[in-house]
């Protein structure tokens, strides 16, 4: 039997399905020690985990090089990889959405040429001119997104609001909302078709125990 391997996303996310998995009967104690690694294996259960930058993710799936995947929506979208999206696991929920100033509020359809600061450009893009049919000039950015509109850089961004604190303490306001956002499982498609059973084992486990923790 060969190895199922899983890429995680870096951070919270990675210790949320570490703690999923285990639940589910698939532990990686190995990784859990402190270290600097980012592949563990569970030579048992013929496990492999190993952690990526967020947005490699759909990338590792598409390949082939992780069988299965667990990341937000917001890359799923932005990366827009040839996947099989499985299954939503309700974790890390959160919007996209574009802010602005609050007197922007109702005034983004007659803005000519409106620009809009993002991380997410596929995103904005496809916001912009396939469902609003509206031309705007998208200006990509790597983080601290909110900055853009108060130093004048943008009139509005496109960004992830969760709590809305971001927002708030910087004076923006949510203008529009794009989707809701959460954690999914992503799994490669010829994988989906050689490991079929042992993946939509985990699957099936996931959801069971999704059901049971929502009662
Ligand atoms: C994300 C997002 C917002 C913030 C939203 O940024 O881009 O800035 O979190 O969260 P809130 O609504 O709870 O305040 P992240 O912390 O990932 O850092 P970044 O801005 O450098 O990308």
């Amino acid at each position: 039997m060969g190895y199922l391997t899983f890429a995680l996303a870096k951070g919270r996310l990675a210790e949320q399905t570490m703690e999923l998995l285990e639940k589910i009967g698939m532990p990686c104690e190995e990784m859990k020690e402190k270290s600097r690694k980012l592949i563990f294996v569970n030579e048992e259960l013929k496990l492999k985990l190993f952690l990526a930058k967020t947005s490699d993710v759909p990338t590792y799936v598409e390949y082939g090089a992780a069988d299965i995947g667990v990341v937000g929506k917001d890359t799923i979208l932005e990366e827009n990889r040839n996947v099989y999206e499985m299954l939503d696991l309700k974790l890390g929920k959160c919007k996209m959405a574009v802010a602005g100033l609050p007197e922007m509020k109702g005034k983004l359809a007659q803005c000519h040429n409106l620009r809009v600061a993002t991380k997410y450009p596929n995103i904005a893009t496809d916001y912009f001119y396939h469902q609003k049919r509206q031309t705007v000039s998208i200006i990509k950015l790597n983080g601290s997104v909110e900055l853009a509109p108060i130093v004048g850089l943008s009139d509005v961004i496109v960004d992830i609001v969760e709590s809305g604190a971001t927002l708030r303490e910087n004076g923006l306001t949510v203008l529009e909302e794009i989707c809701p956002l959460s954690a999914r499982v992503i799994v490669n498609r010829v994988s989906m078709k050689m490991e079929h059973e042992r993946i939509m084992q985990v699957i099936d486990k996931m959801r069971k125990l999704m059901k049971e923790e929502s009662k």
